[in-house]
């Protein structure tokens, strides 16, 4: 409908009208066009099955932008104050040619009849199980965070905007839910970002699943509608530069954010790795897609100082888990790992070159210069019975650095860690390396192999291997396992060990399971996948479908799936706990779904996951 005008023609044939008439005219107008559009407002059924969805876009826009939706928020954080002032000049996009980088995924030849036949009964599968899940979500706990799997009962854990709800988008979209998808979108238009009943909002976890999830949905689908509350929400996670040094906190609290008489904030004195360098790639996706240089700039800065840094940590190439943001220290902590609280900054640098199309040599330095002291100081072969097994798997422990190199090693081994066969796999092809593919072979088979040594099929949250002295020879020795496992469990007699490994159903190579839980976690399919992408390997398939059915089998409640509570216990399989963080949907049940889908779906050729399966949009190189 447009509004109506009542124009007087140029030159003089007009006529005018008396001023009664015309005030009663336009009277009698409003009246009819405010109730045309009261009636419009509120009584449209949004009727998805008659909406023709090639054509949407204009559809949507039309619905959403007419009414307002987009920019109905309760606060504009573009009008926030940012009172640490970038200093100098906003560092721009790369510019130029995309680089032409070396191909990723394997070319798969035709498959066979039967092949593709079995293959869309998983894939059918997996996208069932992501319907049951979507069906509850939607009925039970719609536009809150999470669903209670058990319960049935919508649970807020992360800003009280929906966490589900746009940490699915992308996935909707790829499984094929048009009408699930365009309904979420309009639920997504809802939003306000401008406040949170949390007050504080941890700016990683909203940038990962929240903005992530609308960048990739927007790339995805071309939905206009999210990338303006893309941007809504970039903005307000823009404030979270606003410190002293201009490095991120870890969490912003809204209302400080928009008080005009605030100093801004100081920078944490102690903010993990992960949460200050992997918001890289959500920032510059958001900078590409609109063209606003500050959104890079931002992460910029941050990269800029972990360059500066890189050689001066403990151990020089490495990040300590824990950083000073507040004076820009890399030395007061001694824990290394590529487990929780690291792990994504490292995802990130070889993802960063591919999502800026080769164009940026510093994310090449950061990585080349990281990944081979992770294999020298954090990779280790398990000593196991099998010893031609053990001599294919890897995994990756923790360091406790002394200043000088040599330190305490733990080999304990975490399900969030399990992201790292992806990542070398990745990083080798990007930067042909071949040793670097192997190793993310070997480090995708350890947790294909723990997931199989769980009486549930089902891989722990963390547990401890006895680690080998050499990678090359590594004989089975029974003594040495039993003094590991006495030592994890504080204890000294054999009867103590032969209770340990009953208690604990430790197989043998395993010394102890520190946390018996599965959260619904990605990380080991996420390699899988990527390993099957990059090698065209079959039998990935097989233990993907494994890996599934196993997940299945112990996480199934009446509405959807929980977290396991001890994947040592099989029969009975113990009932899942009443949770069920949105990385289910955004993450686990995605990878399951691609890894049974034609290779060319999201290819790794032309997209890049975030750390929450995600994809981005990768720039057309050159490369034919
Ligand atoms: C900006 O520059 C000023 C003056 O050199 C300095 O005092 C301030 O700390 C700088 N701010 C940041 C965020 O680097
Ligand atoms: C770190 O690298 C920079 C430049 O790459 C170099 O100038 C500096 O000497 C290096 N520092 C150490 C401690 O190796
Ligand atoms: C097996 O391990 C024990 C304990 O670490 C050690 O004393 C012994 O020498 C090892 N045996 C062999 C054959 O290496």
């Amino acid at each position: 409908m447009r509004p109506v005008k009542i124009k007087p023609p140029r030159n003089g044939s007009y006529q005018p009208m008396g001023l009664r008439q015309r005030r009663n005219l336009k009277r009698i107008g409003f009246a009819l066009l405010s109730i045309i559009a009261l009636i419009y407002y509120f009584y449209t059924p949004f009727d998805y099955s008659a909406v023709d969805f090639e054509s949407h876009e204009a559809y949507m826009n039309d619905r959403l932008h007419a009414k307002g939706f987009v920019s109905q928020q309760s606060y504009d954080w573009r009008t926030a104050p940012f009172f640490n002032k970038i200093n100098g000049s906003l560092t721009p996009l790369p510019t130029g040619v995309p680089r032409s980088l070396p191909r990723i995924q394997y070319e798969f030849p035709e498959e066979t009849a039967s092949q593709k036949a079995l293959r869309e009964s998983r894939r059918a599968a997996v996208r069932k199980a992501f319907q049951r899940t979507w069906n509850s979500y939607r009925k039970h706990a719609w536009k809150m965070d999470e669903l209670m799997p058990i319960s049935g009962k919508g649970l807020d854990t992360f800003g009280g905007w929906g966490a589900t709800l746009v940490d699915s988008l992308d996935t909707l979209w790829i499984m094929g839910f048009k009408k699930e998808f365009y309904e979420a979108v309009d639920a997504v238009a809802h939003i306000d970002f401008g406040k949170s009943e949390s007050g504080t909002i941890s700016v990683f976890e909203t940038t990962i699943r929240y903005l992530g999830g609308m960048l990739s949905a927007y790339d995805l689908s071309g939905e206009k509608v999210l990338l303006d509350k893309a941007i809504q929400l970039g903005e307000l996670l823009y404030r979270a530069f606003d410190t002293n040094t201009n490095m991120p906190q870890d969490r912003l609290s809204l209302e400080a954010a928009k008080k005009v008489d605030s100093q801004g904030a100081a920078a944490d004195g102690n903010i993990c790795f992960a949460a200050i360098g992997s918001l890289t790639m959500e920032f510059t996706r958001l900078a590409q897609v609109t063209k606003e240089p500050k959104f890079y700039d931002a992460v910029a800065r941050v990269t800029n100082f972990l360059d500066r840094a890189q050689n001066k940590t403990d151990i020089p190439g490495l990040f300590p888990t824990w950083i000073n943001a507040f004076t820009l220290d890399f030395t007061s902590d001694e824990y290394f790992t590529m487990g929780a609280m690291a792990d994504s900054s490292y995802e990130y640098f070889p993802k960063m070159y591919a999502l800026l199309g080769g164009l940026e040599p510093v994310y090449e330095k950061l990585y080349k210069e990281s990944a081979p002291m992770i294999d020298k100081y954090l990779l280790f072969r398990p000593m196991l019975p099998d010893t031609e097994r053990g001599e294919d798997l890897l995994y990756s422990g923790d360091l406790f650095a002394n200043a000088g190199g040599t330190g305490r090693f733990d080999p304990e081994m975490q399900h969030l860690t399990c992201f790292i066969g992806g990542f070398f796999a990745l990083g080798g092809r990007l930067f042909k390396n071949e040793h670097h593919v192997a190793l993310g072979a070997k480090l995708t088979e350890g947790c294909i192999y723990a997931y199989e040594k769980m009486p549930s099929g089902v891989m722990p949250e963390k547990f401890h291997m006895v680690p080998c002295e050499s990678r090359n020879k590594c004989p089975w020795n029974a003594t040495k396992w039993e003094e590991h496992v006495l030592r994890k469990s504080y204890a000294e007699t054999h009867e103590e060990f032969l209770d340990a490994v009953k208690e604990q159903k430790l197989p043998p190579g395993f010394s102890h399971i520190k946390d018996r839980r599965y959260l619904l976690r990605p990380e080991a399919i996420e390699s899988v996948f990527i390993m099957y992408r990059i090698t065209g390997h079959q039998e990935y398939m097989e233990h993907a479908w494994n890996m599934f059915e196993a997940v299945q089998r112990a996480s199934m409640t009446k509405f959807a799936n929980g977290q396991v509570l001890d994947v040592t216990e099989a029969d009975p399989v113990p009932l899942p706990e009443d949770k069920m963080e949105s990385f289910w949907t955004a993450e686990t049940l995605k990878y399951f779904y691609l890894i049974f889908s034609p290779p060319d779906m999201i290819s790794l050729d032309d997209w890049v996951f975030n750390t929450e399966a995600h994809p981005f949009r990768r720039p057309k190189s050159t490369r034919t």
